[in-house]
């Protein structure tokens, strides 16, 4: 495949040149099947064991109700298809900082509208491709670490290139609009803005140092000819979704790191390539002008890679510190809790069709004020499966449940899953605790291979339980609780909260399920927050086209969701072409900070590049709201 072809996929549609479906499984004729084959789920039990699993009385909650709005403070919004954002009536918006913008005085005009930002500037601005974020606060400074999860090359490199680098120096630009941005924000009467020269602003790329901590450390199949000790990485890629440590420190969460490796001679094609969708060309072409991103020179460097990586946004001088005993997988976000007996529980989804969600818990017990060594590091992984009865339980990946070294099983942890018989999930997107109540949701954005191929590792994708809808476009969100009000607990129950749908086009399971209505229709789950009044905040990363089985779904979104009720209402549109996500409060709870990744047009300057951003949403009467 051209690499030029191949620099507009998607990320997932990227995976699947690696792992193509059987040609006879052509997408559109599976869905024109599943959903010619009426009530295929089964007519009144629509969505077979999916009728009790959805919402309908397990976790008690109240019936669903079809009308919309009646249990939030704000006016839904209709759908959009335009180059804007829009936020409910009494509620306003405005950029808080956009890729190109300077985080230093010295890269002050750095940004062209034609030109993007030269190198010697690149790792001096806001970054790009906004992704999950938190908030932290230090001695009244407010700081917000934000991930640039990837780069659009066509935007960022001159048009001869045409969205592929040709030049050592266009692979460091590239990496350095990635990874991670810690910068202090303040709030000087106008609203928030960035404070320029702040100490606390910094810039994580690829090629920042690192280390790592956990069993994989210092293991051979960490060794590099750069680093022949294993403990010293470089680079944190693919930053995606976000996590916030109780202790006040950041976890940025490496997705999909495969996509920047390649090779420029031979190497050996291992299992663990295979099952990672580890090949012999990369997205941005790192390998040719990157040793270190070359498979048949450095084998193991890709094992360095797909961690969830800690940063203390306090201490600038800080080394951030790969987990190695969280796993390594395709690392979307980091959801913490804490288990009864006081145990760290971090939740976790693999984001690839037919993976797995994870559970890490820490061996150590921790109150506040304790210290952390060792929490992120000495623990057990777990992976889950889901049962068709709407029980489930964490199954432990150890080398006597797996017959794997520990090593290779957290390097290789997709592998130690599939040993153990863990459930294949519709590509397992962010993670977020309710704070009100134990309990756990899970955005399974979308997977057109469910029912339809194995995974990656030859699992098969059976439709049913979480996962209910054959070449399922639209996505769904379900939710555990823990046994005995215990993150800590091996067994859980489950149902799903919502499955996302279009009941203007479809009568069936794709209709979704009762609480989706035309008012508040939408497609593709990703980003997921709690606010602290326990409301369920949902951004979406889907079909944006507006046609078809979307048609009344509209652009990209984040909508809000009672998970009492069941009720979901539309709060913001973001601009065409755009995602929506990553999700943080102000330390008041009045300013809600939003991302808006890959938009299209010129937005938000409405001339020259589009330009992905973190905006500040708030309530016109200045009442907190989240
Ligand atoms: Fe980076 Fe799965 O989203
Ligand atoms: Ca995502
Ligand atoms: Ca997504």
């Amino acid at each position: 495949m051209d690499i030029k072809k191949t620099v507009d996929l998607s990320w997932d549609d990227f995976d699947e040149l690696r792992d193509p479906r059987p040609a006879e499984n052509d997408f559109d004729a599976v869905v024109e099947r599943a959903v010619s084959r009426r009530g295929f789920l089964g007519g009144a039990l629509a969505f077979g064991s999916g009728a009790a699993a959805f919402g309908t009385g397990l976790f008690a909650t109240t019936p669903f109700a079809r009308a919309q709005g009646a249990g939030f403070d704000f006016s839904p919004i209709d759908i959009a298809t335009g180059f804007e954002v829009n936020v409910p009536e009494g509620y306003a918006w405005k950029p808080l900082v956009r890729w190109g913008d300077p985080l230093f005085a010295e890269a002050r005009g750095a940004f062209s509208a034609e030109t993007g930002v030269p190198l010697d500037m690149s790792d001096k601005v806001f970054g790009e491709n906004t992704d999950g974020m938190e908030t932290f606060e230090a001695d009244g400074h407010v700081l917000l670490a934000i991930n640039s999860e990837y780069v659009n090359p066509k935007i960022n490199l001159p048009a001869a290139s045409q969205g592929v680098p040709q030049t050592a120096e266009e692979v460091r630009l590239l990496q350095n609009m990635q990874g991670v941005t810690v910068v202090e924000i303040a709030d000087k009467g106008d609203g928030w803005s960035v404070l320029l020269d702040s100490p606390f602003n910094r810039r994580i790329t690829h090629r920042t140092q690192m280390t790592m901590d956990g069993p994989v450390a210092g293991h051979a199949l960490v060794r590099t000819e750069a680093d022949p000790e294993g403990r010293s990485p470089v680079g944190t890629m693919n930053n995606c979704g976000s996590g916030k440590t109780l202790w006040g420190t950041y976890l940025t969460c490496e997705e999909n790191f495969n996509g920047y490796f390649g090779a420029t001679g031979s190497y050996d094609e291992t299992a663990g390539f295979k099952r990672y969708g580890i090949g012999d060309k990369g997205r941005y072409a790192y390998e040719k002008f990157d040793a270190r991103f070359d498979l048949s020179k450095n084998p193991q460097e890709p094992n360095r890679h797909g961690w969830v990586t800690e940063i203390d946004p306090k201490d600038p001088k800080s080394t951030p510190v790969k987990h190695s005993a969280m796993g390594r997988f395709k690392h979307e976000n980091a959801e913490m809790v804490q288990a009864a007996d006081g145990r760290i529980v971090v939740y976790m989804g693999d984001d690839e069709r037919g993976e797995f969600i994870y559970r890490y818990v820490s061996n150590a017990s921790w109150k506040k004020g304790e210290p952390t060594d060792g929490l992120l590091s000495d623990g057990t992984l777990y992976v889950a499966r889901f049962n068709d009865d709407q029980t489930g339980e964490w199954l432990a990946l150890t080398p006597e449940t797996t017959g794997m070294p520990i090593e290779e099983m957290l390097i290789f942890a997709r592998m130690a899953g599939s040993k153990v018989g863990a459930t294949t999930m519709d590509r397992p997107e962010w993670i977020a605790a309710n704070p009100l109540r134990a309990e756990a949701y899970c955005a399974l954005t979308n997977n057109k291979n469910r029912g339809v191929k194995p995974n990656a590792g030859g699992d098969e994708t059976p439709v049913g339980g979480p996962n209910p809808r054959e070449a399922n476009n639209f996505g769904q969100i379900v939710r555990w609780r823990p046994k005995g009000e215990d993150h800590g607990a091996k067994d859980f129950t489950w149902d799903l909260y919502v499955m996302a749908g279009n009941p203007d086009v479809f009568d069936d399971a794709y209709a979704g399920s009762d609480n989706v209505t035309a008012g508040n229709m939408f497609n593709s789950p990703d980003g997921m927050a709690f606010s602290s009044d326990g409301m369920l905040w949902i951004q979406t990363d889907g079909d944006f086209s507006n046609e078809g089985a979307f048609v009344g779904h509209g652009n990209n979104q984040m909508l809000v969701g009672n998970p009492e009720s069941g009720e979901i209402a539309r709060f913001l549109t973001a601009p065409n072409g755009s995602e929506v996500t990553g999700l943080t409060w102000s330390p008041d709870r009045k300013v809600a900070f939003v991302g808006i990744q890959h938009p299209g047009g010129s937005w938000p300057d409405g001339t020259g590049k589009p330009r992905s951003s973190v905006i500040s949403v708030w309530r016109e009467d200045g009442a907190a709201f989240g």
